[in-house]
């Protein structure tokens, strides 16, 4: 993964960041003059008009990451988004992608397969809810936000896996017409990433609408994006349109292009290099110096139940 970074970003004081107990109080305070959706959108980018009945979602208070939030703007602006460029800024270019219609698709090892609209979908799983989660990129820079959205073991619900399903693959939106970096040939398009059954039932594992209050700016994943907060980042997929439930291990787009760098289960783990940078410490967006990175980015008691056993049948590459 070639990364350009736009510079410095996180020299941001901070003021730039925002306690999780303030954020909260703000808000609680505008949905009671029932204007939280307006006035809490300074910096929305775009508009989803079907989901605004939605925001600001019921907070689930198991759900706190014990830091302080990253500033809204930070992390509606410092993105990764391949399919609109290599760089950080690419916000402005994304807000071309059309989010309204949007299908999904659900096939494969399934019983109910889906075709669905995505409002349809948003009222067969009846409600969304807040969560505050820690977020850990591979680059080793780190973001705490809250994520609006539904627990992705709701959609196994809906659509009952057979035994023989063990994974579940994810499919990015392919049109390089509205995405001009699926006109680089070099990756290969669209941009994939899967995890197992057992990490999909796993109550961590997010589809997110929304960030902040809001529904999701196009550049965060509109209008539907997972969100695994005990892995790297990249295998966070946006703008999802399609899950297919398969009997063998997918590989996804940057395991297909650098499978020692970017390997199948991708779990945080400050122990275990990448080939070109420790993963030891990060670089939390708007807050100066660096913190220590915790295995499983925080979130051990929750998930190392998942790996036991995988240790020694997987590649150290593959098991970060
Ligand atoms: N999904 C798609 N479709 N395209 C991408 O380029 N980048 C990934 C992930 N999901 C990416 C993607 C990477 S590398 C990261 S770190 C996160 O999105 C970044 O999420 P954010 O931009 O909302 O912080």
């Amino acid at each position: 993964m070639v990364y350009y970074k736009r510079k410095e970003v996180w020299k941001l004081k901070d003021h730039n960041i925002t306690s999780e107990n303030s954020f909260n109080t703000r808000r609680d305070f505008l949905k009671k003059l029932g204007i939280g959706s307006i006035l809490f959108s300074s910096t929305s980018l775009t508009s989803h008009p079907a989901f605004s009945s939605l925001y600001p979602p019921p907070v689930n208070k198991s759900y706190i990451a014990k830091r302080s939030l990253t500033a809204e703007y930070l992390a509606t602006t410092y993105t990764n988004f391949y399919e609109f460029g290599s760089n950080k800024n690419i916000w402005r270019r994304a807000s071309q992608l059309k989010t309204e219609p949007w299908t999904l698709t659900i096939d494969g090892l399934v019983n109910n397969p889906l075709v669905i609209d995505i409002n349809d979908l948003l009222k067969k799983i009846g409600g969304i809810e807040e969560r505050v989660y820690r977020f850990r990129c591979v680059e080793a820079w780190s973001m705490t936000v809250p994520w609006a959205g539904f627990p992705l073991n709701k959609i196994l619900s809906l659509v009952d896996p057979k035994i023989s399903a063990k994974f579940l693959k994810f499919e990015t939106f392919f049109d390089p017409e509205v995405a001009p970096g699926q006109k680089q040939k070099w990756y290969p398009w669209p941009y994939q990433e899967g995890v197992s059954i057992e990490e999909a039932k796993n109550d961590l594992s997010f589809l997110a609408t929304g960030i902040y209050g809001k529904h999701l700016p196009n550049q965060n994943g509109a209008p539907l994006r997972l969100v695994l907060p005990w892995k790297y980042g990249f295998k966070s997929i946006k703008s999802i349109v399609k899950i297919t439930f398969l009997s063998e291990r997918p590989i996804g787009m940057w395991e297909k292009l650098a499978p020692k760098e970017y390997g199948f289960w991708a779990n945080v783990n400050p122990k275990i290099s990448h080939p070109r940078w420790s993963q030891e410490t990060e670089q939390q967006l708007g807050v100066e110096g660096r913190t220590p990175t915790i295995i499983y980015n925080g979130y051990e008691e929750q998930v190392s139940y998942l790996y036991k056993g995988l240790e020694k049948t997987l590649q150290d590459n593959l098991f970060r």
